[in-house]
């Protein structure tokens, strides 16, 4: 039993990944957004096998062949210039009213308007240079001129596995058959395309991106002759270096700075982002901060705390961390800020500030690997009515991150950032924990050069059964770390990118409005995400999903996805769809012989029920 219900748990936890081998065999057609521009220029594909369907049988998978759809309502408009859509948010409101919770349930109506011209668009990356940097900037190359490279195991081809938007995929209903129909995640509002992105960016080391490449050692040798020559001539610009924010070791990298005072050096980096914008050609920028984990900056009142205060601390050359720099610059050149790193760069007086120019931020530190399992593992285990009581997270990595984070200052940054993971979900369940009761949870990290960026996380849940129980599970986990972040840090600059082009009004606030500076949609992509003063932090991954999903999908006026799948759940068909009545058809419509239900009966795809009388399972 138990081990059904972890078998059901790593099958949801790899929901995403399951997509893409379909995904991979239905990319010869190319994956774009409505309204996107594939801005000329753009070098054509080099492998023929990709250019057309090599397989008529993809064609017929769920997955459509098409990532074009239209959403037949009334309550949908598409315009020459943005997509319209009513769309009736319902929810719940509860109140304690003598001893008793009452729900009401709420009804609002919004009107959502998404800009359909995607812009060009840059990004610059704070720590360009380093193994995340280099790695994003030689995913997007490999992927615009489509290259494929020899390895051990055969050819390898350039995808973009483990984007959520890029490989992902959301089910648009169910077809005339009863079948899910999917669509890559992209298709859902028309989003810029990952291989027309515009890179530049800043690191204290001066190397080149090509030389970066090599030094990160993340890709295989074949992949990385072929891209050095299109990466030797990206060289980061001069960064601001503060050494006692970073460990000591990272000093001998330190050759490519902005000299100066604090606000000569705050003006140096406003000028770059201009320059970029202005050289480029684009229409906006975004800047993301991938450099290394900082130690906590202490929130003071008076240094900090305001966006008039921070702006003073600079002017006066008191202390303030180069990313609240960087993340200041942006924000008064109107560009999205967006901390990868788990220092709280983004200090009550950036937040002000972001709220005063309406820019998004969000944070903080890129969620990968060991926390994106726990984000879903433990929702699992407590989900599952189980009592994890302890959780122990040790990891092992060699790249210069984990030399980095070999100092105790920065590891503390990264201690506290995956140590928050699973609150929310131990305080929705009282049933289990009393307040205040939580789960032992402890985080190691250790420095070993040899292993490089193939890190290694291991981790033992320890969760109370019935009776007295008690169950252990332990995961061991190795990957190229960077090759996870990359796929996260393009979502990133992709969704936060959208949600500049969503604005929304109700019936009660007719006045348009744009979501709140900090981008909290973005949760899922971040270990401790940062959410507006009050709201509750989600970070169960499938929760954080669905909020992406949904907000998309309303969007286009599509209904919240439910799971319900009642059509195929009714003793008589009579749900109407786009007007014909469903075909009658309570067991999946798979081809080939029915599947056979525990209790040994086998579907019956007549549209009949499997059988008459309900039967105990007898496992
Ligand atoms: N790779 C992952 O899976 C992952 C996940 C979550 C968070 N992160 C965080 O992302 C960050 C980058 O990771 P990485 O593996 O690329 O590290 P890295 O050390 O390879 O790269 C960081 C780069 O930042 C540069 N740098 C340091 N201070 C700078 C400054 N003030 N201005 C400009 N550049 C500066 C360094 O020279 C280096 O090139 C780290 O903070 C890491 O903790 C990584």
């Amino acid at each position: 039993m138990f081990g059904e219900m972890m078998k059901t748990a790593v099958t949801a936890l790899f929901y995403c990944f399951s997509q893409l081998g379909r995904l991979a065999e239905a990319a010869p057609v190319p994956m774009m957004g409505m309204g996107t521009l594939r801005p000329s220029g753009i070098p054509q594909a080099q492998d023929a096998s990709r250019d057309g369907c090599p397989c008529p049988m993809f064609q017929l998978s769920a997955m459509e062949a098409t990532t074009e759809f239209v959403v037949e309502s009334p309550d949908v408009v598409y315009g020459p210039d943005a997509i319209e859509a009513q769309y009736e948010y319902r929810t719940t409101c509860v109140s304690r009213e003598g001893g008793v919770l009452k729900v009401y349930p709420t009804s609002t109506r919004f009107t959502f308007r998404t800009v359909r011209q995607v812009p060009r668009l840059g990004v610059m990356l704070v720590g360009w240079g380093g193994n995340n940097g280099s790695t994003l900037t030689a995913a997007v190359l490999a992927n615009r001129l489509r290259l494929s490279w020899p390895t051990r195991t055969g050819r390898k081809e350039a995808n973009y596995y483990g984007s959520l938007t890029q490989a992902g995929t959301v089910s648009l209903g169910l077809d005339a058959e009863g079948q899910e129909v999917f669509v890559p995640f992209s298709a859902l509002l028309p989003m810029v395309a990952p291989d027309d992105l515009v890179f530049d960016g800043w690191d204290i080391s001066s190397v080149n991106l090509a030389e970066a490449m090599r030094r990160a050692q993340v890709l295989d040798w074949g992949l990385q002759e072929q891209l050095w020559p299109h990466m030797e001539s990206l060289r980061p610009r001069p960064s601001v270096y503060i050494p006692e924010f970073i460990a000591a070791n990272q000093s001998a990298r330190a050759d490519n700075l902005i000299l100066g005072t604090r606000a000569q050096q705050l003006e140096q980096i406003r000028r770059d982002i201009r320059d970029f914008r202005s050289s480029a050609g684009l229409d906006k920028v975004i800047v993301l901060w991938t450099a290394n984990t900082e130690r906590f900056c202490e929130v003071v009142p008076g240094l900090n705390d305001t966006a008039e205060n921070l702006l003073r601390t600079i002017q006066l050359g008191l202390e303030v961390s180069p990313s609240t720099l960087f993340a200041v610059a942006s924000i008064l050149e109107g560009c999205a800020f967006l901390n990868g790193s788990p220092q709280n760069t983004l200090v009550p007086g950036a937040l002000e500030l972001a709220r005063q120019r309406r820019v998004f931020v969000g944070g903080d530190d890129f969620k990968s690997g060991q926390t994106k399992v726990k984000s879903v593992l433990v929702d699992f285990l407590i989900g599952s009515g189980l009592k994890t009581m302890s959780i122990v997270s040790y990891n092992h990595l060699g790249n210069n991150d984990g030399q980095n984070l070999s100092a105790p200052p920065q590891f503390r940054s990264k201690e506290v950032s995956k140590s928050s993971v699973v609150d929310d979900m131990v305080q929705s369940n009282p049933v289990l924990y009393a307040p205040g009761e939580e789960p032992d949870h402890c985080v190691v990290i250790k420095y070993v050069p040899y292993v490089g960026d193939s890190k290694r996380a291991l981790d033992e849940y320890t969760s109370e059964l019935m009776l007295g129980g008690t169950n252990t599970l332990v995961l061991h986990n190795t990957c190229e770390d960077s090759l996870l972040a990359a796929p996260i840090m393009l979502d990133l600059v992709l969704l936060t990118e959208l949600c500049q082009r969503v604005s929304f009004c109700t019936d009660a606030d007719p006045e348009p409005q744009s979501f709140h500076s900090v981008l909290s949609l973005l949760g899922f992509l971040f270990k401790a995400p940062l959410v507006p003063p009050g709201s509750p932090v989600v970070n169960a991954l499938f929760r954080q999903r669905s909020c992406i999903e949904n907000i998309l999908r309303a969007c286009v006026g599509l209904p919240p996805q439910n799971h319900m799948l009642l059509e195929h759940k009714m003793e008589r068909p009579g749900l109407t769809r786009g007007g014909p009545v469903v075909a009658a058809c309570p067991v999946p419509c798979k081809k080939g012989p029915a599947p056979t239900a525990p209790n040994g009966c086998t579907g019956d795809a007549n549209g009949h029920s499997q059988v008459d009388a309900p039967q105990m399972p007898t496992t």
